[in-house]
Formats: structure tokens, sequence, C-alpha cells
């Protein structure tokens, strides 16, 4: 272990949902890969002892992880201590000093709302406990621009930018780093990816499921601020951004943020929101609610690259499917042949659920009349069990002190300004009905030339496009 590798875990809100669903499960794989060997406080005001929260620790595991596995279990019971107390007491952040033992370089994961993290970083700061220290915050990082302003400014008061670590989970997957890789290590991508070659980019993440109890949660946030600010302007950041002349993260984020800074805020007239019917009746959510569970957006990149080339993102909860992936269509060629033999190439990034990547060419259809079809060339895999999750590999990150793989400040502050005033908006909100494709004035509103492209099956027979006859 490295001197700047972290030699305690001290996680705020242990008993939440958070953890319950993705923090074990990621533990219990650091110890396997021995990644994991520092002691690890929970810390919750649940009114808990250290055996139920061992137990917690089990069941999550059971539920939402790979199972418990004895060995890396016993180890992590080993590990792991539990404070029970008010984040306003300072005796819970005495308690906390106690179980860090002297630890030099804790860091300090705040799995809890955003309300409370200037309470607990001051109480950090206050008890010692923030000296040398690093902390982890969870998403959403605030809530508008300005509040996420407040927020740097509080994390700042007590720790360097160098010692924050924003996640955004979506940059701890694979094939969401996948694509960068993928555009610069093959030198036929770059030449046709830019604006003039590419017609439009459409970015969907779809789940076919609700808002799972988290009700309370959801409609203090919706399906912009939820998903779309971050994880898949992460995306847009990965499609669009120019390739880094250093691989270190400064230079990295330095060229996401040059992505979004070339953005216009986002106007009103280019959103369209929706709600699946009932959401109202959801547990935890008001009953005069104005919170999008669905949202459909067009952007566009002032860049030298992308100039002109409009960037489509929609995300939505209770869609036909779950799924994420990027169709990034390009221009018809000139018609030197009948047009009935023209089907519009494409590439196509899929990054859940398992991770493609496919270029849609034009081939001649079966049969003895000209006639063209879209063929795909895909290069395609299921995620295998042993791989890392996406919680793992930015908690071992954040926990190793490399920054790569977390939204910097400026970046969190510019994903903000673009669509602060749209949030502001009091845009319509339009009903869909659970299992559609968002409501229908998406289709005429906001839609790429040729429609969305709905991911519908792991086949490829289904993204073969129809040719008239001809
Ligand atoms: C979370 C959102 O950040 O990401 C959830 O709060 C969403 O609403 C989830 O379901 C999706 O993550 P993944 O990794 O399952 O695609």
């Amino acid at each position: 272990m490295s001197d700047s590798h972290s030699d305690a875990l001290v996680f705020f809100g242990a008993t939440g949902d958070l953890a319950y669903k993705k923090i074990f499960p990621a533990l219990q794989s650091m110890i396997k890969r021995g990644n994991l060997d520092v002691p690890v406080i929970g810390v919750a005001k649940a009114g808990w002892n250290l055996e139920q929260f061992l137990a917690r620790a089990q069941d999550s595991l059971e539920k939402h992880g790979s199972g418990v596995d004895p060995g890396a279990f016993k180890k992590l019971s080993s590990l792991l201590r539990y404070v029970d107390g008010d984040y306003n007491d300072p005796a819970t952040f005495q308690a906390i000093r106690k179980e860090l033992n002297g630890a030099q370089r804790p860091a300090h994961y705040l799995a809890i709302p955003p309300l409370l993290f200037a309470t607990v970083i001051e109480q950090l700061a206050k008890s010692g406990s923030a000296q040398g220290a690093r902390v982890i915050v969870e998403k959403p990082f605030g809530h508008d621009l300005a509040s996420a302003q407040e927020l740097n400014r509080i994390l700042h008061a007590t720790f360097p930018e160098s010692e924050i670590f924003r996640i955004d989970h979506y940059l701890g997957k694979r094939p969401v780093n996948n694509v960068v890789v993928f555009r610069f290590a093959n030198s036929f991508v770059e030449p046709f990816w830019n604006r003039n070659y590419v017609e439009s980019v459409q970015i969907t993440m779809a789940e076919d499921f609700g808002v799972e109890g988290r009700g309370a949660f959801y409609d203090q946030t919706g399906a912009i601020r939820d998903v779309i600010q971050n994880h898949l302007f992460q995306i847009l950041c990965n499609l669009a951004m120019e390739p880094p002349v250093r691989i270190d993260s400064e230079t990295i984020r330095d060229e996401k943020v040059k992505v979004l800074k070339a953005i216009r805020p986002l106007e009103a007239n280019n959103l369209v929101r929706g709600r699946f019917r009932d959401y109202r009746l959801e547990k935890g959510v008001a009953p005069d609610s104005k919170m999008e569970t669905f949202a459909a957006l067009r952007l566009e990149v002032d860049s030298w690259r992308w100039k002109g080339v409009p960037f489509y993102i929609r995300a939505g909860k209770n869609l036909p499917v779950t799924c994420t992936e990027v169709i990034g269509r390009l221009r018809k060629p000139p018609i030197v042949v009948r047009d009935s033999v023209l089907t519009q190439n494409y590439l196509r990034f899929r990054i859940s659920p398992e991770m493609t990547i496919a270029i849609g060419t034009t081939v001649m259809a079966d049969g003895e009349t000209l006639k063209g079809e879209t063929v795909e060339m895909v290069a395609s895999r299921h995620p295998r069990p042993e791989e890392m999750e996406a919680y793992e590999r930015v908690l071992g990150d954040a926990m190793a002190g490399d920054s790569t793989l977390f939204a910097r400040q400026d970046y969190v502050e510019e994903a903000w300004r673009i669509v602060d005033q749209a949030l502001k908006a009091d845009t319509p909100l339009y009903e869909y009905e659970k299992g559609a494709w968002g409501p229908s004035e998406v289709n005429e509103r906001v839609s790429p030339a040729g429609g969305w492209q709905n991911p519908n099956a792991t086949d490829v027979e289904d993204y073969r496009v129809a040719v008239p006859a001809g």
C-alpha cells in the first residue's frame, strides 16, 4: 500500500439503501481481489449495534451481491466497525476518531443527502478527522448550479480539490470508458467521427422499472438531475471529447470539461419532459408533484469537430426495456445508384446490459433486385461474473487517490450550467403509459432526423433498417 493510499474508510449513511445495494458488495469484492485491508467504519443514526450492522452486510451480499464468500466475509467482518449517532453531535465524531485509531489518511465517504454534507464536514474538521483525509461524495452533487457551487465552497473550506472525489458510477463502467479507447485506439474511427460524416448522435438510457421505493428521493430529483446531468453527460463527453495529449487525470478531465464548455444552455423548446401514469401515487411522491420521470433533450456542441451536429439525449423510468445505448448516424453518401440501395450507416455503442460496438453498413440484400440492407459488424460481449462492478472500481480508485474517474469541480458546475435554466423553466409535463417510449410529444418535438432508434433486443437482426422496395 502506497503512502497516499487511504488507511481507513469511513462511510456515512451506512444503514441506507446505497450501502445495502452497492457498497457492501463492492467491499467484499475488493477483499476477494486483495484490494481492501483497512478498517471500514460505518456511521449512521439507526440505533443499531455492530452485530446488526454485520447482519445487514450479510443480507446485502445475499440479496445484491454475488452471495456471501465465507473467507472474504470473515475478513470483511473483522474490518467492519459501526458508530451510531447523530451527525450534529460531536460525540459521534469522537467515537469515529476513536475507531480510526490513529489512521493518517482516512477516506470519508458521504453516502448521505447533500443537505447533511456541511454538518458532517464541519464536524470532521472540528474533531481532527479531516486532517490528511480525502472525501468521497455521492451524486446528485447539488440540485442546480447555485447549490453545487455552495457545496463546492463547503468542501473546499476543508479539503483541497485533489482530495475530493465526486462519484458518478458511470465513470466506473468499462463500456463507458471503452468509448474513448475505441475512438482513439483505432485510426479508422477518427476520420469519420466528426461533423463531416456524423449527422446526429442519440443517447438513450431506458429503464423498464419505476422508482422502486425511492419515491421521496426521486421526487426531489427527477430524470434530468438523476441521470442526465451526470451519467449521460459523461457518456456525451466521452463521445465528443478531443484526444487528450497526456493520460494523467487532469489532462483527461480538461478535455471533458472542454466539451461541456462548448454547449450552450439547454433551451426549454429543446426539452420534452414526461411522467409515467400513476407516478403521483408512488410512496413518497407529492400528490401535486411536477417532477419528470422521462426527459428527452437536444444539445449542440459548438466545437470545431461538432458544430451543427445535434446530440439527442433521453432517459426514463418504466420504459419498455433496460438498456443504455448510443447511435451515431452518418450522413448518406451521394446517390450514385438508386436510392433504394442506400441505408444509413451508423456507429452503435451499447453500454448495458451488454457491451457492444457495432457499425451499421449497407450491403446488397438477398435476392436478384438491386436493394440494399443494413448489416452490422458487431463486437459484443456480456459482462463476466468476475468482472469489477462500477462501485468497486470507483471506491478503489478514490482510496488509492486516483482522480481520473471522478467529476472535477469545474465539470459539475459546467454540467449544471447547461441544464439550470431549463430546469427552472417549468416546462410542460406530458403523461405516458408505463411501458411506452415516453410521451408521444417527443417524436414531434425532440427527435433526430429519421427518428429515435429504440433498443429492443440483443439480437442484431432487430437493427436491420427496412428498405422500401424499389
Ligand atoms: C443511479 C440513479 O445513479 O443510476 C438510478 O439514481 C438509476 O435512478 C441508476 O436507476 C442506474 O445505474 P445502472 O448502473 O443500473 O445503469
